[in-house]
């Protein structure tokens, strides 16, 4: 009898956080229906990106609410290999951690002082040796989310490319960059795009990490192969902003497993 009380209960958890994952993705078909695909077209189909699938461990897929992609045992070989001829001559770093994250109200977290990504892209920074970029608007976004989510909202609608504050002025320095970043509306936040657009990719490697509270990765490393000029993209990881903020000795574990399958 406990035990099926027990059972009722975790069903009752997995069922509100299908409803979290649901949400959020009726607000993304929503945005879809109004028209916001990201797909530059370049006109050339040869010139797209390569993406490399750094498949899930858990085996399950990205829309699955609240789950953390964890690390996969079978990251594709070639993608370790492409990472292995990128070490860098120099001894200047060869890696670029650039993250875009979002402090002050956000879902699930409440007033946070800093970003759910900002977090994991400083774990990926320490780990790897990198450099860290912060990709920052000119005009900031508001503090409240919901004021945040409709300025985001916009801006997807609209397809903007919002100005950035700063940029990497030593880019040929870098054959691999980490993007990070999270979920907006079912996409990567618009300012990711503007920090795509600034630079020629060619040649270099790009490996994917969000953080979303229920969307997963929402299709992003596919959204940024089809939108870059012959970059390697790397499907990444996904981990839950709630899990960055608030557990981080797991979401440390989880990148640690994660970067050493890259061979980091
Ligand atoms: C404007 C906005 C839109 C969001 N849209 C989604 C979404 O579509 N799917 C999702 O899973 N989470 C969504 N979230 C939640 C964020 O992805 C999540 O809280 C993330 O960890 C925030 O990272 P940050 O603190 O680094 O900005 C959204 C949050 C904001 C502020």
């Amino acid at each position: 009898m406990l035990l099926l009380l027990k059972n009722k209960e975790s069903e009752v958890i997995e069922l509100k956080k299908n409803i979290v994952g649901l949400l959020f993705s009726l607000g993304v078909i929503l945005v879809g229906i109004t028209g916001c695909g990201e797909a530059k077209d370049t006109g050339q189909g040869t010139a797209q990106s390569t993406i490399e699938t750094v498949a899930d461990k858990s085996g399950k897929e990205d829309s699955e609410t609240n789950q953390e992609t964890v690390a996969d045992s079978g990251t594709d070989v070639k993608a370790e290999n492409q990472l292995d001829d990128h070490a860098s001559d120099s001894g200047e770093t060869n890696i670029l951690i650039a993250y875009f994250s979002h402090a002050g109200e956000n879902y699930n977290v409440g007033v946070i002082e800093k970003g759910n990504t900002e977090i994991l892209a400083e774990m990926v920074a320490e780990i790897t040796g990198g450099d860290l970029f912060e990709i920052k608007t000119v005009n900031e976004y508001p503090t409240e989310y919901k004021a945040c989510t409709d300025v985001a909202k916009q801006e997807l609608n609209d397809k903007a490319r919002p100005e950035l504050a700063a940029s990497v002025d030593n880019m040929d320095q870098y054959s691999v960059c980490f993007l990070c970043y999270p979920i907006w509306w079912g996409n990567l936040p618009m300012a990711a795009y503007s920090f795509l657009d600034e630079y020629d990719w060619s040649g270099k490697t790009i490996i994917t990490l969000n953080t979303h509270e229920g969307s997963g990765k929402a299709g992003t490393p596919d959204k940024i192969s089809k939108y870059l000029s012959g970059a390697t993209v790397i499907d990444g990881l996904a981990i839950q902003g709630a899990t960055a903020q608030n557990s981080q000795d797991s979401a440390r574990a989880a990148i640690e497993e994660w970067l050493a399958e890259l061979g980091y």
